[in-house]
């Protein structure tokens, strides 16, 4: 499904919407180039699992961020990958990456171009349309077995 975003709070709001649909074991691939609003979206998601958005940074050199969310009152761990300093596949054979993704927590992975398809991935692709204006399309909601957001 395609949306149009007129602000970062809608960007935010969007991703607190799929964030509330999402369960242990799924990962969601961001794809957008700089700027274009991976990272505000991730935030929504995060608030949908009761991490405070302020806790999300990006431009850290931390490649794999950990945080523990809430699904249903249970405890689920929140992993926010972001692959742009990513220096090359054996930097992620190094970090062990398939040990987070599908595993026993919900995976983000900003710049998930640079990992190849992920099988049973949610996909969300971000483009700039003006200043204050993203197109964003959601695929892979179908295949998940969930209601379209
Ligand atoms: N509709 C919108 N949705 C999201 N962000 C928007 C929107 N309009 C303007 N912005 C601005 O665009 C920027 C998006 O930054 P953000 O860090 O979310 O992007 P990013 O895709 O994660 O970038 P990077 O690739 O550097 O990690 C923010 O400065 C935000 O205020
Ligand atoms: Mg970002």
């Amino acid at each position: 499904m395609k949306l149009l975003s007129n602000g970062p709070e809608e960007t935010f709001r969007c991703g607190f919407t799929l964030g509330k649909r999402l369960g242990k074991g799924d990962t969601v691939c961001l794809f957008g180039e700089l700027g274009a609003g991976k990272t505000t979206f991730v935030k929504g998601i995060a608030s949908a699992l009761g991490i405070p958005e302020r806790k999300i940074t990006s431009a850290s050199f931390t490649i794999i961020a950990e945080y523990t969310g809430t699904v249903n009152k249970a405890t689920v761990p929140f992993y926010h990958i972001d692959l742009y300093r990513l220096q090359g596949i054996a930097e992620l054979d190094s970090i062990g990456i398939e040990e987070y993704i599908g595993r026993d927590g919900i995976s983000v992975i900003e710049w998930a171009e640079r990992l190849g398809e992920v099988e049973g991935s949610i996909s969300v692709t971000f483009t700039i349309v003006a200043e204050d204006k993203r197109e964003i399309t959601i695929e892979g909601m179908d295949e998940t077995g969930r209601n379209n957001l």
